[in-house]
């Protein structure tokens, strides 16, 4: 795991939109894995001006996003196929359909779960895959108690989550859903090369115990100590209780 200690977000965002661009020069076809929430928004924000400026492409690229809320009417703008059409697909030149994410509102939840593993078999598996972090722990939303050997399943969001994410929905917690369709933490593993950035003190505990605790799924990302290739970016004040 190798840590980046940077001056704020939006340098963490740029080094990633870097690693990002340098991945699509070689391989336009790439296939990216895409979290939601706060803090992959500066990687998005560089990516979208660097598409802007010519510099990248997503045209042959696919997409797959971590995670979904389950039970989210289509047309939620806080559903995560919806915030990251927002936030990301609409500002580059992604294909039409080039981005998919587990189907939150489907009957038979298991099929859907199984045929999102398939889909990303079937693209050749991601090749880089942003994440960010909960404050515990989580990765996609693999909350404390997830096995470690998970694939994309439903999960329960801990009361703990639950009051993060209210922030997007009036502050209502009532109003975050209860059940998610998550990647598993064998999904996430299985990326080639995997970039989290966190930051904010919020973070500091949850990045102290992925890089310096003994893994184990009561933090989650602490899974994460064993890929060969994670480039952890974080700013001082997430990065205040490593060792
Ligand atoms: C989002 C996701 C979550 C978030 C985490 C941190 O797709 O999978 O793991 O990355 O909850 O959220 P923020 O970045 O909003 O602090």
């Amino acid at each position: 795991m190798e840590i980046v200690i940077t001056d704020g977000a939006d340098t963490s965002g740029r080094l990633a939109a870097d690693a990002i661009v340098a991945l699509l020069q070689r391989k336009p076809a790439a296939v990216l894995g895409l979290a939601t929430g706060s803090s992959p928004l500066p990687i998005y924000d560089a990516l979208a001006a660097r598409h802007s400026a010519g510099e990248v492409s997503f045209a042959q690229a696919r997409g797959f996003t971590l995670d979904e809320y389950v039970g989210l009417p289509a047309d939620h703008p806080e559903r995560y196929r919806t915030v990251i059409d927002t936030e990301f697909v609409s500002r580059v030149d992604f294909a039409p359909d080039a981005v998919q994410g587990p189907d939150g509102l489907a009957d038979d939840i298991a099929a859907a779960c199984a045929s999102y593993e398939a889909a990303i078999a079937a693209a050749g598996g991601v090749d880089l895959q942003i994440l960010g972090i909960g404050t515990d722990g989580h990765i996609g939303f693999n909350e404390p108690g997830s096995s470690l050997a998970s694939r994309t399943r439903i999960k329960t969001l801990t009361k703990q989550t639950r009051i993060d994410n209210a922030r997007f929905f009036g502050d209502q917690v009532d109003a975050v859903p209860t059940h998610c369709l998550t990647q598993g933490l064998a999904t996430i593993m299985s990326a080639r090369h995997i970039v989290l950035v966190a930051s904010g003190t919020g973070k500091a505990e949850a990045v102290h115990h992925m890089a310096e605790g003994a893994v184990s799924a009561m933090w989650p990302a602490t899974v994460l100590q064993h890929h060969p290739h994670v480039t952890v970016l974080v700013d001082q004040a997430a990065a205040s209780r490593l060792q």
